[in-house]
């Protein structure tokens, strides 16, 4: 299966994998618990991308020499370790699945394939302030669709809005980092710096508290 593992410094990591047909064998690590979750995933194409994704973070892992602990989902549907050491975010897209770790803070990880029809729901997920600087192309669009996932999954709590709750600073799509703030919510005075890639046509962003 081909990996991406970049061990960004002593207290993180993150895989990236293509999504292929799985060996049930390699799955063994998984605790019983996700055991019975992946047992219960009807979907193949499901089952290929949570399984995958759950190897990635295994790799993550692996990078820092951090045994996998297992992994439960909280109320908000946020991944938590078994052993409530370190933090965790996972994604999958079209193909790909991608997780991140660290020791100490928590982190967000997002995968999104670039489309066009992005620019007919900006909308939805833009604030005015966003909608004016962005250039109506779809891969700023979708990094910065995919920013607001990264912060999302990295506070974590459902009930943030992306458009109404998450801002973005203007952003060039060529220097790799879009910086945001939560507003509005407890996290409200809280300052992201979201770090972007694109991987052929889709855009990665991962961001840490
Ligand atoms: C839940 C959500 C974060 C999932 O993101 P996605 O792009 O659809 O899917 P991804 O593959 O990138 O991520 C899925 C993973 O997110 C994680 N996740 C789910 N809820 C989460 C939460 N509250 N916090 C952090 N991570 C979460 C899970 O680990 C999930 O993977 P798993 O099901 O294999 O365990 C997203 O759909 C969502 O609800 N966003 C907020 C709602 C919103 O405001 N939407 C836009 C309005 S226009």
């Amino acid at each position: 299966m081909q990996t991406k593992i970049e061990k960004i410094d002593s207290s993180s990591a993150l895989a990236i994998k293509i999504i292929e047909t799985q060996d049930e064998n390699e799955l063994d690590f998984l605790s019983f618990r996700e055991k019975l979750s992946y047992a219960n995933i009807s979907h193949q194409e499901k089952k290929r991308e949570w399984a995958t994704a759950r190897m990635a973070i295994r790799d993550a892992l692996d990078v820092l020499h951090v045994p996998y602990p297992g992994f439960f989902k909280d109320e908000h549907g946020k991944s938590q370790t078994m052993n409530g050491h370190g933090y965790m975010s996972l994604s999958h897209t079209m193909g790909y699945a991608g997780a991140i770790y660290h020791r100490d803070n928590p982190v967000g990880i997002d995968m999104d394939l670039i489309r066009e029809k992005i620019l007919r729901i900006g909308f939805r997920f833009l604030d005015q302030s966003e909608l004016d600087f962005l250039a109506k192309d779809p891969l700023d669009y979708t990094m910065a669709w995919s920013a607001k996932e990264s912060i999302f999954k990295c506070q974590g709590k459902r009930g943030v809005s992306f458009r109404e709750n998450i801002l973005l600073e203007p952003f060039d799509s060529k220097t790799g980092i879009i910086k945001g703030k939560i507003r509005g919510t407890d996290f409200t005075d809280h300052h992201y710096t979201v770090q972007v890639r694109v991987i052929s046509d889709v855009v990665l962003t991962y961001t840490i508290w």
